[in-house]
């Protein structure tokens, strides 16, 4: 079916009232995009002979931390700001081996039809001051109902493996120390993501390497 946008069957994510409705919406999404996501992984690894995703795990965010965060950004616990201010109740992280991956997995979601990036931040081109490095992507699809289109926002974060690794203790380690943790772990960490990134780059030039020997013997 082709997707009409200006269609009024389409109705913007504003029409959710409860929380029983935004869970099922965001949880709908995840599973539309989890199954976009296999199939492109499947169709990749018959045209290229490789998988470029390792693995993708999908959460929605709890209640409390959805009201801890409008709170934080000062706005009133209602389903409304929720779904308006909220951009990552939805959340799929794409875990894949190299960077050149991230931005052809980023590449194929952009180009479905029935997906609509609103912002695309590049933490690998310009990471955050923490050193931290990921492609994020908040998207938008429409969730099929009965007597309603519902567009819903998702937000996809993509990285590579040893980003994940790094990402992952830094999380933990902001979680105990409650986003002060003391200077020389800061800047511990912040060495671990130059030497994440090296990594990152000497892997990616190795596989082109080996991939280019393949190709001279065929
Ligand atoms: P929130 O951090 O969710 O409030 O959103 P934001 O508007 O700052 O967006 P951003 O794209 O910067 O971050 C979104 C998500 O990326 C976070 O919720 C984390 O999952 C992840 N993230 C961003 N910065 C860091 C970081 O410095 N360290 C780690 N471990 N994760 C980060
Ligand atoms: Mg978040």
């Amino acid at each position: 079916m082709e997707l009409d946008l200006a269609s009024n069957n389409i109705k913007i994510s504003e029409d959710i009232h409860s929380w029983e409705e935004v869970s099922l919406m965001y949880n709908s999404a995840l599973k539309q995009i989890t199954t976009k996501i296999e199939i492109l992984n499947e169709e990749f690894q018959e045209v290229h002979r490789y998988n470029p995703i390792e693995h993708v795990k999908a959460r929605v965010k709890t209640p409390e931390s959805i009201v801890k965060k409008l709170k934080r950004n000062g706005y009133e616990s209602t389903i409304e700001n929720m779904v308006r201010y909220i951009n990552d109740i939805a959340g799929i992280r794409i875990i894949c081996s190299f960077t050149s991956d991230i931005y052809r997995i980023a590449e194929m979601i952009s180009n479905q039809k029935d997906i609509q990036v609103l912002t695309v931040k590049d933490y690998i081109m310009n990471p955050k001051k923490s050193g931290y490095r990921s492609y994020h992507m908040i998207v938008s699809l429409p969730v099929y109902l009965s007597d309603r289109i519902v567009n819903v926002k998702v937000e996809i974060q993509i990285r590579t493996v040893a980003m994940d690794f790094w990402a992952s203790l830094e999380h933990k380690i902001q979680y105990k120390f409650e986003g002060k943790a003391p200077n020389h772990i800061n800047s511990e960490l912040h060495e671990c993501a130059k030497m994440v990134a090296d990594l990152d780059a000497r892997m990616l030039s190795l596989n082109e390497e080996i991939l280019a020997i393949e190709d001279g013997k065929k």
